[in-house]
């Protein structure tokens, strides 16, 4: 997989005591300081930071740019990206929630990625109830997958990973909030491990879906695909077949991250900085 999809996690509550947010802002440039300052919560300002200083760090280690030259821009629906020295293609796509940044990204022409990195909560109310919230953006047999789990704690796990898979879709293709999601249905192929989205009346063959654990209560999917293709490239289905079942319970981690320090980043920092 190392050479289709780069796959990065950063934990903010390891990383993080909170007078270092303001410390490690500086190896920022300034105008990305507001988007961290404003935050009200400090673990909204560790997920910014985070958020930020990943995406430096990926640019400065794997395309080999000097960490202030690096700049970002978005695409018209939001996406964050960057505009490649030397024609070299990149796509990216960072989620964060709860305790973790990640970052996927991928360097092969015409992949598109998307990634969704959901916190599980513990309800007040019954499932059903948080669920019937989300009436106008499940299908009827999304709801089904959710309501076939043997308890409470299955079904809210199956929500959240069908929720991963569908704004996963919608990141990857850079739509984001404009998407209607009740217009792809997320559901376990009925003999193999492999995520089916059905899309309108169409089975999505271009795209896979890998549903994986960064711990016991995040979740993270991963989107990946190439629409203007006929098939799926064969390292993306293998990648995809690993993927956690949709209720499958928690057992221990399962993701394919490369999880970083604050240290790692900082050394990247100093040896890619303008002295
Ligand atoms: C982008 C979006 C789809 C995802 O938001 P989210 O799930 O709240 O947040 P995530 O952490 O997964 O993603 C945020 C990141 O997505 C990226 N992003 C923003 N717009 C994007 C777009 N149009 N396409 C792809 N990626 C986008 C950004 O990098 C952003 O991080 P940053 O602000 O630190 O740069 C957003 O439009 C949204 O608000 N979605 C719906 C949220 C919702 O209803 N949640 C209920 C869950 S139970």
């Amino acid at each position: 997989m190392s050479s289709l999809l780069i796959l990065l996690a950063f934990n903010v509550s390891t990383a993080f005591q909170v007078k270092e947010v303001n410390e490690v802002l500086k190896w920022l440039p300034e105008h990305e300081h507001a988007s961290v300052t404003r935050k009200k919560y400090v673990n909204d300002q560790r997920l910014a930071v985070g958020s930020l200083l990943l995406r430096r760090y990926f640019v400065s280690k794997y395309l080999a740019m000097p960490w202030h030259d690096i700049q970002f821009d978005r695409l018209p629906g939001g996406k964050p990206t960057l505009a490649c020295p030397d024609g070299q293609y990149l796509d990216f796509n960072i989620s964060h929630d709860g305790d973790w940044v990640v970052l996927v990204s991928t360097m092969t022409r015409k992949l598109q990625v998307g990634v969704d990195c959901v916190s599980i909560k513990t309800l007040k109310d019954p499932v059903n109830t948080f669920v019937d919230c989300f009436q106008y953006q499940l299908t009827l047999s999304e709801r089904q997958t959710i309501f076939n789990g043997q308890d409470e704690a299955t079904q809210l796990r199956a929500f959240y990973q069908i929720w991963g898979c569908k704004e996963s879709y919608t990141k990857a293709i850079g739509e984001g909030l404009a998407f209607d999601l009740q217009q792809i249905s997320f559901n376990n192929h009925p003999t193999e491990r492999w995520i089916e989205c059905q899309h309108g009346n169409q089975l999505q063959v271009t795209w896979m879906y890998h549903v994986s654990d960064l711990d016991e209560k995040t979740a993270v999917v991963i989107c990946c695909g190439d629409p203007s293709a006929s098939s799926l490239d064969h390292r993306l289905r293998d990648f995809g077949h690993m993927t956690r079942r949709i209720g499958e319970p928690y057992v221990s981690p399962t993701d394919a991250f490369t999880r970083l320090t604050l240290n790692d980043i900082h050394q990247q920092y100093l040896r890619n900085t303008h002295c």
